[in-house]
């Protein structure tokens, strides 16, 4: 059975254009794989607790994985491993990931659970698989009427990189009101994206 792991990072919820969009992916995927399993992790409606001092002690300690200092971490992390097809529905929120989607990232890479550190730098130690990022920004963020920088996207691509997940794909609905050109144009882009494409088993 597929699983897939979606994690939702936009305050705006259900009014979110991104969160429809991708919501839209999901149910495509429940038609085209019945029986398919979805996590849905809102970030935002229910966010992390912030990391705390026993988590920042434990991670640079030499604790067991079922210490309860990493539980929260270690549910995360069981989620991810699981799923074999991540869906990030985030908005950019000052230049990069908004602090929810942040907390997350901090609580799932964690040295020696899921990426080792070696003299030659970060290893990833989970299983790559495909992820699709949806971005939803305010202003331009890409191409060359962009007036702002966009770390969202060298940070994410690099953060999951570092635990194994090399597979990301990255598309973007830009502007406050996208109008049903651009609408269209994003779900068409999101559809023939490379991350659903492998997912299918198609060549990339
Ligand atoms: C705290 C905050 C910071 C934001 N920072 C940016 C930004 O740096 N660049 C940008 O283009 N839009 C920025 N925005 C606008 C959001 O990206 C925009 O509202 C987006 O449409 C939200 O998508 P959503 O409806 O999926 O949440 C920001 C919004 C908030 C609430």
């Amino acid at each position: 059975m597929k699983n897939i792991l979606f994690l939702q990072c936009s305050p705006h919820g259900e009014t979110s254009l991104g969160t429809q969009v991708a919501r839209e992916v999901i149910e495509r995927l429940r038609d085209a794989y019945p029986g398919v399993s979805v996590v849905v992790r809102d970030l935002a409606a229910e966010p992390l607790a912030p990391i705390a001092g026993d988590y920042a002690m434990a991670i640079t300690g030499s604790r067991a994985f079922d210490d309860p200092a990493f539980s929260c971490s270690e549910t995360l992390i069981a989620e991810l491993e699981r799923c074999d097809f991540l869906l990030v529905g985030t908005p950019m929120h000052n230049f990069t990931v908004p602090a929810a989607l942040k907390l997350w990232i901090d609580y799932v890479l964690r040295i020696g659970r899921t990426f080792a550190g070696t003299p030659e730098g970060k290893v990833g130690l989970l299983k790559d698989r495909p992820a699709l990022v949806l971005v939803r920004s305010g202003g331009v963020c890409t191409g060359p009427f962009a007036r702002q920088p966009d770390f969202l996207t060298p940070y994410l691509r690099h953060a999951l990189a570092t635990i194994g997940i090399a597979d990301t794909d990255f598309h973007y609905l830009e502007g406050v009101a996208p109008d049903a050109g651009q609408l269209a144009a994003f779900r068409r882009s999101v559809a023939a994206s490379r991350a659903l494409r492998s997912f299918h088993g198609e060549s990339v």
